[in-house]
């Protein structure tokens, strides 16, 4: 298999909190990882351990204290429209519908250009069925159940088509059948289905380990007080991958590995 360029780099990594009157407050320290071009990394790791500050830094959205976080080589120092974040916390805009949600970057932002009003129409239309919202354009937020603000919030990750997909627990609120459901369709627009070099690249946070399993093609295990990265752990399932996946041994195998590296970890976490 020939390797794809890296596409993200964070390079010893490390970010401190300012705490009034105690000294700063580590969230990671010393973090070096790398993620392919086309590659699917899954982050997990107990509460706290930085999985969120690791995404923020990668997304622009805050810098780091120490070390570098590089994007094809070039320095992150904002946001871009090369990166879709899709944070723990939803944000849609209440004063929109889910259609204008879903439709907001195309219509304001660059991930629009080139595109007439009717492809727009089109692709907001492909992504809102994608999500399971048809039925749901013309609601507000405040109408929509917890789960469903979570659709339409991933539909509008989706629909700007980013090159880079950067997900904090986005699957996190939904039932267990959805989620499965949105698994798969997640893998699809990932590109399963294409070879590696035409996928998007994915970094995302999960505390399900059956779905890190599911969807990574590799596992990066961190560890909290301080956060650090503890290993990375290849999947090596093959692809597509769907329900068979599931019930393969190997799957339960790594599952195993995976929750028996990060068992003692979650459970200083939640004894501290
Ligand atoms: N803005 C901030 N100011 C101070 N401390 C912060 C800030 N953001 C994060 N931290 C601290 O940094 C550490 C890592 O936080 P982070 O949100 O990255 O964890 P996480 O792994 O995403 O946790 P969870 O699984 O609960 O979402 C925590 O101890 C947190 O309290
Ligand atoms: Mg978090």
């Amino acid at each position: 298999m020939t390797l794809t360029p890296i596409k993200l780099r964070l390079d010893h990594f490390g970010k401190r909190f300012p705490v009034a009157g105690a000294p700063d407050a580590v969230a990671v320290d010393d973090l070096s990882m790398e993620v392919r071009q086309g590659e699917f990394l899954v982050i997990v790791g107990p509460s706290g351990c930085g999985k969120t500050t690791v995404l923020n830094v990668l997304a622009g959205l805050d810098q780091p204290t120490s070390g570098a976080v590089t994007i094809d080589n070039r320095p992150i120092t904002a946001p871009g429209p090369d990166r879709g974040v899709m944070f723990q916390d939803y944000a849609l805009f209440p004063w929109q519908t889910v259609w204008g949600n879903v439709e907001f970057g195309l219509r304001y932002g660059p991930a629009g250009n080139g595109l007439d009003p009717e492809a727009r129409k089109q692709r907001v239309r492909r992504v809102v069925d994608l999500v399971g919202l048809a039925g749901s354009e013309t609601k507000y937020p405040h109408q929509l159940s917890g789960g469903m603000r979570q659709r339409a919030a991933l539909a509008r990750l989706i629909a700007n088509e980013p090159d880079v997909l950067l997900m904090d627990e986005p699957l996190a609120a939904l039932d267990a059948q959805t989620r499965i459901i949105l698994q798969d369709e997640l893998l699809r627009i990932w590109g399963q289905d294409r070879p590696a070099a035409e996928r998007r690249t994915v970094v995302f946070i999960t505390h399900a380990i059956d779905e890190a399993v599911f969807l990574a093609d590799r596992v990066a295990v961190m560890t909290s007080h301080p956060g650090r990265l503890k290993t990375i752990v290849d999947i090596p399932l093959p692809r597509p991958r769907g329900d068979a996946t599931r019930g393969l041994p190997e799957f339960q195998a790594l599952t195993q590995q995976i929750w028996s590296l990060i068992r003692d970890e979650a459970y200083r976490a939640t004894v501290t």
